[in-house]
């Protein structure tokens, strides 16, 4: 897969993508899998919500996502990696409102409805910023009037005022773009967007944010 941003390290390939799930298991020796259904289960989710997932990857959060969801509600990822639609698909396949397509979140595209909640997963901070504002646009967009936009990433902090066992592994494995990320206002930016009404979760030390803002009626 051809990659747009050679310094991002969301744009995953390769052994990466194909045990994405088990890498996180076994980095976090098992703590990543308890701390995404606490995450995911913050999330204010109505029976019926139809949910976006933004860079959807394996189909973990979607399924995490549906067991709040009756019949009516439904999920569609959007994903670029065929190695991630594939296990999303394969993880996903006894459930008929849960669906994956190909398609970038960081250009412009039109899709055949509205939906209540665009969720973003730990991809946006891999962006850099004139593609993040697009991304921003782009659930604006995706949204009914008072649409919810859901991430969850890391939150905001001056990386050298963290303790060594967060900045080491931190500074190792996180590109350029995310060290810019985590020094910006994103509240006052997404205001900018149209976005109002903010909520957070913090988890990890503070170091994680699941935020959480409404699309202002038109
Ligand atoms: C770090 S992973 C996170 C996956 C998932 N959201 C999660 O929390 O487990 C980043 C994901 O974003 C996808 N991705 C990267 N750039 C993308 C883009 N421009 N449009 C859509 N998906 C993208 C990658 O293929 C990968 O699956």
């Amino acid at each position: 897969m051809h990659r747009n941003y050679p310094d991002s390290k969301v744009e995953i390939q390769g052994l990466s993508a194909k045990h994405y799930d088990n890498l996180l298991n076994i980095a976090s020796l098992g703590g990543y899998s308890h701390f995404i259904k606490k995450a995911i289960g913050e999330i204010n989710i109505a029976q019926d919500d139809t949910i976006l997932d933004f860079g959807a990857g394996t189909g973990r959060n979607a399924l995490l996502m549906n067991k709040k969801l009756s019949g009516k509600g439904e999920i569609l990822g959007l994903e670029i990696s065929e190695l991630m639609i594939v296990q999303f698909r394969k993880k996903t396949e006894k459930f008929d409102n849960i669906n994956v397509i190909n398609q970038r979140i960081d250009q412009p595209f039109e899709l055949d409805r509205k939906y209540d909640k665009v969720f973003i997963s730990f991809v946006f901070h891999g962006f850099p910023f004139e593609t993040q504002k697009n991304i921003i646009v782009n659930a604006f967009n995706a949204l009914k009037d008072d649409g919810e936009f859901v991430m969850l990433d890391f939150n905001e902090f001056i990386t050298d005022d963290t303790p060594f066992y967060f900045r080491i592994p931190f500074k190792i494995i996180e590109c350029r773009y995310a060290f810019e990320y985590v020094e910006r206002d994103w509240k006052h930016i997404f205001s900018e967007y149209g976005f109002h009404d903010f909520n957070e979760k913090l988890f990890l030390g503070n170091h994680i944010r699941l935020l959480t803002t409404r699309k202002e009626i038109q």
